[in-house]
Protein backbone atom coordinates (compact mmCIF):
# COMPACT_ATOMS: atom_id res chain seq x y z
CA UNK A 1 0.00 0.00 0.00
CA UNK A 2 1.16 3.69 -0.75
CA UNK A 3 1.67 5.86 1.92
CA UNK A 4 -0.90 8.66 1.63
CA UNK A 5 1.75 11.14 3.09
CA UNK A 6 4.12 10.69 0.49
CA UNK A 7 1.56 12.58 -2.21
CA UNK A 8 2.22 15.48 0.04
CA UNK A 9 5.65 15.77 0.25
CA UNK A 10 6.59 18.97 -1.56
CA UNK A 11 8.69 17.69 -4.85
CA UNK A 12 12.78 19.59 -4.57
CA UNK A 13 12.24 22.60 -5.96
CA UNK A 14 14.60 23.12 -9.14
CA UNK A 15 14.88 27.06 -8.02
CA UNK A 16 17.01 26.17 -4.87
CA UNK A 17 20.28 27.14 -6.13
CA UNK A 18 18.64 30.58 -5.88
CA UNK A 19 19.18 30.75 -1.72
CA UNK A 20 23.09 30.88 -2.95
CA UNK A 21 22.13 34.16 -4.92
CA UNK A 22 25.71 35.92 -5.52
CA UNK A 23 24.83 39.07 -3.59
CA UNK A 24 23.60 36.89 -0.37
CA UNK A 25 27.00 35.80 -0.45
CA UNK A 26 28.60 39.13 -1.05
CA UNK A 27 26.84 39.83 1.31
CA UNK A 28 27.52 36.96 3.98
CA UNK A 29 31.71 37.50 3.06
CA UNK A 30 31.25 41.50 4.21
CA UNK A 31 29.45 39.89 7.40
CA UNK A 32 32.36 37.50 7.91
CA UNK A 33 35.16 40.21 7.30
CA UNK A 34 33.76 42.69 9.58
CA UNK A 35 33.66 39.35 12.09
CA UNK A 36 37.13 39.09 11.66
CA UNK A 37 38.20 42.54 12.33
CA UNK A 38 36.20 41.91 15.68
CA UNK A 39 38.64 41.17 19.10
CA UNK A 40 36.16 38.13 19.64
CA UNK A 41 37.16 37.19 16.02
CA UNK A 42 40.42 35.73 17.80
CA UNK A 43 39.51 32.70 19.85
CA UNK A 44 37.71 31.52 16.66
CA UNK A 45 41.05 31.95 14.60
CA UNK A 46 43.00 30.85 16.83
CA UNK A 47 40.93 27.14 17.44
CA UNK A 48 41.10 27.12 12.94
CA UNK A 49 45.12 27.41 13.48
CA UNK A 50 44.59 24.49 16.26
CA UNK A 51 42.70 22.10 14.19
CA UNK A 52 44.58 22.64 11.42
CA UNK A 53 48.27 22.00 13.63
CA UNK A 54 46.27 19.03 14.74
CA UNK A 55 45.36 17.59 11.15
CA UNK A 56 48.98 18.47 9.60
CA UNK A 57 50.77 16.62 13.06
CA UNK A 58 48.06 13.60 12.39
CA UNK A 59 49.09 13.27 8.95
CA UNK A 60 52.43 13.39 10.02
CA UNK A 61 52.44 10.94 12.12
CA UNK A 62 50.36 8.38 9.86
CA UNK A 63 53.25 9.01 7.18
CA UNK A 64 55.37 5.26 6.26
CA UNK A 65 58.16 6.97 7.55
CA UNK A 66 56.95 7.85 11.18
CA UNK A 67 54.49 5.02 12.41
CA UNK A 68 56.47 3.90 15.12
CA UNK A 69 58.04 7.08 16.81
CA UNK A 70 60.73 4.78 18.94
CA UNK A 71 62.40 3.21 16.22
CA UNK A 72 64.80 4.61 13.96
CA UNK A 73 67.31 3.40 11.09
CA UNK A 74 70.17 4.42 13.51
CA UNK A 75 68.75 2.16 16.40
CA UNK A 76 67.92 -1.24 13.86
CA UNK A 77 71.74 -0.75 12.96
CA UNK A 78 72.28 -0.86 16.74
CA UNK A 79 70.48 -4.19 16.97
CA UNK A 80 68.37 -2.34 19.31
CA UNK A 81 64.80 -1.75 20.04
CA UNK A 82 63.69 1.73 22.38
CA UNK A 83 60.51 2.16 23.70
CA UNK A 84 59.21 5.44 25.98
CA UNK A 85 58.81 4.35 29.66
CA UNK A 86 55.95 6.74 30.24
CA UNK A 87 52.46 5.89 29.91
CA UNK A 88 50.88 4.80 27.27
CA UNK A 89 53.51 3.51 25.10
CA UNK A 90 53.15 -0.35 24.53
CA UNK A 91 55.45 -1.60 27.50
CA UNK A 92 53.66 0.87 29.76
CA UNK A 93 50.10 -0.49 29.18
CA UNK A 94 48.34 0.75 32.76
CA UNK A 95 49.49 3.24 34.95
CA UNK A 96 51.70 1.10 37.23
CA UNK A 97 54.63 1.06 34.92
CA UNK A 98 56.44 -0.71 32.30
CA UNK A 99 57.06 -4.67 32.24
CA UNK A 100 58.67 -6.61 29.76
CA UNK A 101 60.47 -9.74 28.47
CA UNK A 102 63.49 -8.50 26.77
CA UNK A 103 64.03 -11.96 24.84
CA UNK A 104 60.26 -12.18 23.54
CA UNK A 105 60.42 -8.47 23.00
CA UNK A 106 63.91 -8.92 20.57
CA UNK A 107 62.50 -11.55 18.81
CA UNK A 108 58.90 -9.84 17.88
CA UNK A 109 61.10 -7.36 16.56
CA UNK A 110 63.15 -8.88 14.16
CA UNK A 111 66.55 -8.00 16.36
CA UNK A 112 67.72 -11.12 15.70
CA UNK A 113 71.32 -12.83 17.12
CA UNK A 114 70.54 -12.51 20.43
CA UNK A 115 70.08 -14.70 23.30
CA UNK A 116 67.38 -17.18 23.26
CA UNK A 117 67.39 -18.40 26.71
CA UNK A 118 68.86 -17.34 29.58
CA UNK A 119 71.91 -19.56 30.90
CA UNK A 120 73.38 -16.57 32.70
CA UNK A 121 72.07 -13.30 33.74
CA UNK A 122 73.88 -10.22 34.81
CA UNK A 123 72.05 -7.94 36.49
CA UNK A 124 74.06 -4.13 37.44
CA UNK A 125 74.14 -0.32 37.21
CA UNK A 126 76.47 2.41 35.26
CA UNK A 127 76.66 5.52 37.83
CA UNK A 128 77.37 8.14 35.37
CA UNK A 129 80.16 8.68 33.58
CA UNK A 130 80.72 4.79 33.76
CA UNK A 131 81.73 2.27 30.97
CA UNK A 132 80.78 -1.20 30.73
CA UNK A 133 81.52 -3.71 28.00
CA UNK A 134 83.77 -2.30 25.86
CA UNK A 135 84.56 -6.56 25.28
CA UNK A 136 83.52 -9.24 22.66
CA UNK A 137 82.70 -12.69 23.79
CA UNK A 138 82.79 -15.17 21.15
CA UNK A 139 81.25 -17.94 22.99
CA UNK A 140 77.73 -16.25 23.91
CA UNK A 141 75.00 -14.33 22.59
CA UNK A 142 73.42 -11.70 24.63
CA UNK A 143 70.63 -10.15 25.11
CA UNK A 144 70.49 -6.52 27.06
CA UNK A 145 68.07 -4.70 28.71
CA UNK A 146 68.90 -0.76 29.42
CA UNK A 147 66.94 1.76 31.54
CA UNK A 148 67.30 4.85 33.85
CA UNK A 149 69.35 7.26 32.19
CA UNK A 150 71.09 8.81 29.34
CA UNK A 151 73.34 6.07 27.70
CA UNK A 152 75.38 5.64 25.08
CA UNK A 153 74.76 1.84 23.46
CA UNK A 154 77.65 0.97 20.77
CA UNK A 155 77.73 -2.41 19.34
CA UNK A 156 79.92 -4.22 15.95
CA UNK A 157 78.40 -3.56 12.85
CA UNK A 158 80.51 -4.62 10.01
CA UNK A 159 78.13 -3.15 7.20
CA UNK A 160 78.75 0.44 8.61
CA UNK A 161 82.17 2.36 7.83
CA UNK A 162 83.25 2.64 11.40
CA UNK A 163 82.68 -0.61 11.73
CA UNK A 164 80.41 -0.21 14.90
CA UNK A 165 76.75 1.36 15.55
CA UNK A 166 76.14 3.86 18.26
CA UNK A 167 73.06 5.35 19.67
CA UNK A 168 71.96 7.56 22.87
CA UNK A 169 69.03 6.29 24.77
CA UNK A 170 66.95 8.95 26.59
CA UNK A 171 66.25 8.19 30.68
CA UNK A 172 63.22 8.08 29.58
CA UNK A 173 64.01 5.11 27.36
CA UNK A 174 63.61 1.43 28.12
CA UNK A 175 65.69 -0.72 25.50
CA UNK A 176 66.66 -3.93 24.39
CA UNK A 177 69.45 -4.81 22.67
CA UNK A 178 71.48 -7.78 20.95
CA UNK A 179 74.89 -8.75 20.69
CA UNK A 180 75.28 -11.81 18.53
CA UNK A 181 78.72 -13.76 19.56
CA UNK A 182 81.73 -12.33 18.28
CA UNK A 183 79.80 -8.83 18.26
CA UNK A 184 82.08 -6.24 20.50
CA UNK A 185 79.26 -3.99 23.21
CA UNK A 186 80.13 -0.55 25.15
CA UNK A 187 77.76 1.12 27.56
CA UNK A 188 78.59 4.61 28.97
CA UNK A 189 76.12 6.52 31.09
CA UNK A 190 76.54 9.85 29.78
CA UNK A 191 74.01 11.23 32.20
CA UNK A 192 74.77 13.95 34.43
CA UNK A 193 73.38 12.27 37.65
CA UNK A 194 71.57 9.42 37.46
CA UNK A 195 72.30 5.56 37.06
CA UNK A 196 72.24 3.42 34.00
CA UNK A 197 70.33 -0.26 35.16
CA UNK A 198 70.83 -3.08 32.74
CA UNK A 199 70.34 -6.62 32.59
CA UNK A 200 72.41 -9.03 30.49
CA UNK A 201 70.94 -12.01 29.34
CA UNK A 202 73.98 -14.65 27.82
CA UNK A 203 72.67 -17.94 26.39
CA UNK A 204 75.83 -19.78 27.89
CA UNK A 205 77.41 -19.28 30.96
CA UNK A 206 81.33 -18.46 30.63
CA UNK A 207 83.25 -17.06 32.98
CA UNK A 208 85.59 -14.17 31.38
CA UNK A 209 88.73 -14.90 30.18
CA UNK A 210 90.86 -14.21 26.87
CA UNK A 211 90.32 -17.77 25.62
CA UNK A 212 86.48 -16.33 24.93
CA UNK A 213 86.84 -12.60 25.05
CA UNK A 214 88.42 -9.67 23.58
CA UNK A 215 88.77 -6.98 25.81
CA UNK A 216 89.27 -3.00 25.68
CA UNK A 217 88.16 -3.06 22.28
CA UNK A 218 87.95 -0.03 21.50
CA UNK A 219 90.58 2.58 21.87
CA UNK A 220 88.68 5.66 21.81
CA UNK A 221 86.48 4.65 24.98
CA UNK A 222 88.20 4.28 28.70
CA UNK A 223 87.70 1.27 30.35
C1 LIG B 1 74.13 -18.06 19.35
O1 LIG B 1 73.41 -17.75 18.16
C2 LIG B 1 73.69 -18.59 17.05
C3 LIG B 1 72.86 -18.14 15.88
O2 LIG B 1 72.43 -16.85 15.96
C4 LIG B 1 73.38 -20.03 17.41
O3 LIG B 1 73.77 -20.86 16.33
C5 LIG B 1 74.12 -20.45 18.68
O4 LIG B 1 73.71 -21.75 19.06
C6 LIG B 1 73.79 -19.47 19.78
N1 LIG B 1 74.40 -19.81 21.06
C7 LIG B 1 75.71 -20.04 21.29
C8 LIG B 1 76.09 -20.31 22.71
O5 LIG B 1 76.55 -20.06 20.42
C1 LIG C 1 88.10 -19.59 30.01
O1 LIG C 1 86.72 -19.83 30.26
C2 LIG C 1 86.21 -21.03 29.71
C3 LIG C 1 84.72 -21.07 30.01
O2 LIG C 1 84.08 -20.08 29.32
C4 LIG C 1 86.96 -22.22 30.30
O3 LIG C 1 86.50 -23.41 29.70
C5 LIG C 1 88.44 -22.07 30.02
O4 LIG C 1 89.13 -23.09 30.66
C6 LIG C 1 88.95 -20.72 30.55
N1 LIG C 1 90.35 -20.53 30.12
C7 LIG C 1 91.27 -20.01 30.92
C8 LIG C 1 92.60 -19.81 30.30
O5 LIG C 1 91.04 -19.72 32.08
Amino acid sequence: MANPRRTSTPPITPELPIQFHPRTLDSRFSRLKLFLKKPQAFPFLLSIFLILTWVFLRIHQQSPKLTNPTTNNQDHEANLIRFSSRFPSPITKDPRGWILDPVSIALDSGISGGALTCASIHVGEIKPGGLRGNHRHYTCNETFLIWGARTVFRVENDGLEKGYAQVTLEADDVAVAVSPKGTAHALINVDSSRTTYIVGCQDRVISYNSSNSDFRVWDDLNS
